[in-house]
């Protein structure tokens, strides 16, 4: 249900952006906000320990159409994300914390979702953060650490106590990194136990995958990682048809090869030609795909340096789909 507790934290959709690590960057973010004009978008994670030595990054980077815009920290030391979401309000309309990374070298820090084993500090952290910060915060967490330890519902009732404004749960647990389902059922008990709104996320990918999410978590909305890779227009297509019942079908061939050419400028553009062009070898698969010969494109793709070869080769697609 999206209601006042949403409006009230400057929400506007019932849509986000759930953040991505090397993926949902300032370029990927402004690609999704040309289609959709009111959904939460969210940075990548941003370490607080590397922001506390590098404040000029990248990362921060933001238009001023990319509002709502929420800022993602990551870390386990409460005075220092503090600081960290402090120097980040004036980019921000809502801070972020992480508490469902799942990767080793995070968790073994005892940052991402090893925060779900420690919930007094994650407390302490919100508190801290919520204490010097005058914009919302949101934290992102799974259902646990492992199917043994599922503590979600406790747990967002604890940090709905420390202070926290916003949940958005991928439903799966740390232990399932992201192989399995995700459970969207499950979700439905932590919203029916905390008034803060919720978010669902994991494994949405279409309009009719969100539309189930929403009906089987009962969450204020679903949150989008994965899906908007090659589809920067999922999100806008989501909102058409969960707000107007209007299906907006997935991109063409030909549509995402533009899509993917915007990219790749936009990318050069933001890190200069040598990095950007190598920067978007990762999205390749997700654009070139679904007709014959695609993968040995791809595979010629990758040793090709010169964007105007990649363009040719890409303008190619297109003819010979004529
Ligand atoms: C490449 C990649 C990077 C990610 N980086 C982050 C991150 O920085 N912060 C975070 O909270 N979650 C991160 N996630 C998790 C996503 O936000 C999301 O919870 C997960 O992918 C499930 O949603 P989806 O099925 O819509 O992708 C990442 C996921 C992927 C695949």
């Amino acid at each position: 249900m999206f209601d006042n507790k949403c409006r009230n934290l400057n929400l506007q959709s019932r849509v986000s952006l759930a953040p991505m690590a090397g993926i949902t960057d300032y370029v990927l973010r402004s690609l999704v906000r040309e289609y959709s004009k009111t959904c939460l978008i969210t940075t990548e994670m941003i370490s607080s320990e590397a922001l506390t030595q590098v404040k000029d990054t990248d990362i921060v980077v933001r238009d001023d159409n990319h509002s709502p815009i929420s800022y993602q920290l990551s870390g386990h030391k409460p005075y220092m994300i503090a600081d960290c979401a402090k120097y980040l309000e004036k980019y921000a309309d809502m801070i972020d914390i992480n508490m469902g990374c799942p990767v080793n070298k995070v968790v073994k820090g005892t940052d991402g979702c090893a925060l779900m084993r420690n919930p007094d500090l994650a407390q302490e952290i919100v508190r801290t953060v919520k204490a010097n910060i005058n914009i919302p915060l949101s934290v992102k967490f799974r259902l646990g650490y492992t199917f043994d330890e599922l503590n979600y519902v406790e747990y967002g009732q604890k940090m709905q106590e420390a202070g926290a404004d916003f949940i958005t749960i991928h439903a799966r647990t740390r232990s399932q990194m992201y192989g399995g389902k995700a459970d969207w059922k499950k979700i439905a008990e932590l919203k029916r136990n905390v008034d803060i709104p919720v978010f669902a996320n994991g494994d949405v990918v279409s309009p009719q995958t969100a539309a189930e999410c929403l009906e089987q978590s009962e969450a204020d909305g679903v949150a989008i990682g994965r899906g908007v890779l090659g589809d920067p227009s999922l999100l806008y297509r989501v909102e058409e048809y969960i707000n107007n019942g209007k299906y907006l079908p997935p991109p063409t061939l030909e549509e995402k090869i533009e899509t993917l050419k915007k990219h790749i400028l936009k990318e050069v553009e933001f890190r200069g030609e040598n990095v950007g062009v190598k920067f978007c070898r990762k999205f390749y698969p997700y654009y070139v795909n679904s007709f014959t010969g695609a993968s040995r494109l791809r595979g010629e793709l990758v040793l090709i340096d010169d964007l105007k070869e990649i363009f040719k080769r890409l303008d190619g697609i297109l003819i010979s789909a004529e």
